[in-house]
């Protein structure tokens, strides 16, 4: 419990109007409202077009456009995904903060950093900077503690829908509700909400592609694995595990900031419906949702005095997950058992013997 929300919202101060032009002088170390975060968007774009492609992923439901980002370098064999999204709980505004941090690191990282050079040419981001616009602009305008989206039910008596409830996946059987002043409420059906639509249609679409999905969350300083709607373990729950255990050891290395690994309903709460558990059973080998700062003090209304430790410690946590698929799939070891390099092998080892026996 906090004692006294309200004040600590009255200090946290980030209404005050600012002029932000050029995408160089963007503050990454404030929160932005969704004027801003459409602005930074274009910019990003415009920048890096080597880098970037901007697309658009469909729409919320009062009507404002949501977009992802396609981030890579380009690659003559197709190229593997790792997706990531924030904003899906409108006031969890670290989420957003990070996504925003995290493209400009790959951006600007993307020759000096070993493992996102290795991770940019044989992978490409697909990243949605802020999924539940309309909760986040309800967020900043009129309850800074929204979590749902804004779609009205039961004749506009109460409104939004728990986007992290909506996905089809078990969908309202545990830790969601069906009545709409609740915090937790599924909406009327599996995807029922354009937003959860949207991202369903585009993951569905790229499903062979996707190694690892990430969603982004806070707060409780967590790495969660599958699954929150039953306590049974994923196919590769121990590889999951581990993975999750060494990205908390090399978050905890910059800041020393501890986070818990395991899954969702052994160590948060069970919950049916979420975007991790859907992607888990789409059969991605790779599915986190992370809880970002903080442990309670401040929870929602994190200060912005810990954006940048937090995004410093997040982005170590991502670099050592995408370090290991890196390894994993685009090593030269992994590389000999698959491609051309195996059939040339074979042809010399075949030709070797050829001249051995003459
Ligand atoms: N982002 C979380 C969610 O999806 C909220 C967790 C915060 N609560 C907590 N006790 N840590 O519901
Ligand atoms: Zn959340």
């Amino acid at each position: 419990m906090i004692s006294d929300v309200q004040a600590l919202i009255a200090k946290s101060n980030v209404n005050e109007h600012r002029v932000q032009t050029l995408l160089s002088s963007f503050d990454y170390t404030k929160y932005h409202p969704m004027n801003e975060i459409y602005k930074w968007i274009d910019q990003i774009k415009e920048a890096h077009p080597d880098l970037v492609t901007l697309n658009y992923l469909g729409s919320t439901y009062e009507i404002r456009p949501i977009y992802y980002f396609k981030i890579g370098l380009p690659a003559d064999k197709k190229k593997k995904v790792i997706w990531m999204d924030c904003g899906i709980h409108a006031r969890e505004w670290i989420s957003v903060a990070f996504c925003q941090w995290f493209i400009r690191e790959l951006l600007e990282h993307y020759n000096s950093n070993e493992v996102i050079n290795k991770a940019l040419k044989n992978i490409d981001f697909y990243i949605v900077p802020v999924l539940n616009i309309d909760g986040f602009v309800y967020s900043w305008n009129t309850d800074r503690l929204w979590r749902k989206s804004r779609s009205p039910h039961n004749n506009s008596t109460c409104f939004g829908v728990d986007l992290n409830r909506n996905f089809d996946s078990n969908w309202c059987t545990i830790g969601a509700s069906r009545n709409c002043s609740t915090l937790t409420f599924c909406g009327t059906g599996p995807a029922s909400e354009p937003e959860v639509y949207a991202v369903q249609q585009l993951v569905n679409s790229i499903k062979s592609e996707i190694l690892c999905f990430l969603t982004m969350h806070s707060y409780g300083q967590l790495i969660l694995l599958p699954y929150g709607y039953t306590t049974n373990e994923s196919a590769n729950h121990k590889e999951m595990l581990s993975v999750g255990e060494k990205a908390a050891a090399r978050q905890a290395q910059i800041h020393g900031t501890q986070y818990r690994v395991g899954s969702a309903s052994t160590i948060l709460y069970s919950n049916s419906g979420s975007s991790r558990d859907w992607a888990t059973d789409l059969g991605f080998p790779f599915a986190y949702t992370f809880e970002l700062r903080d442990n309670g003090t401040y929870g929602f209304v994190l200060p912005e005095d810990q954006i940048k430790p937090t995004c410093e410690e997040t982005t170590a946590a991502i670099l050592s997950i995408i370090e290991y698929l890196n390894e994993k799939h685009f090593s030269s070891a992994s590389r000999i058992f698959s491609g051309t390099l195996w059939i040339n092998l074979s042809f010399s080892v075949l030709i070797g013997t050829y001249y051995s026996l003459f």
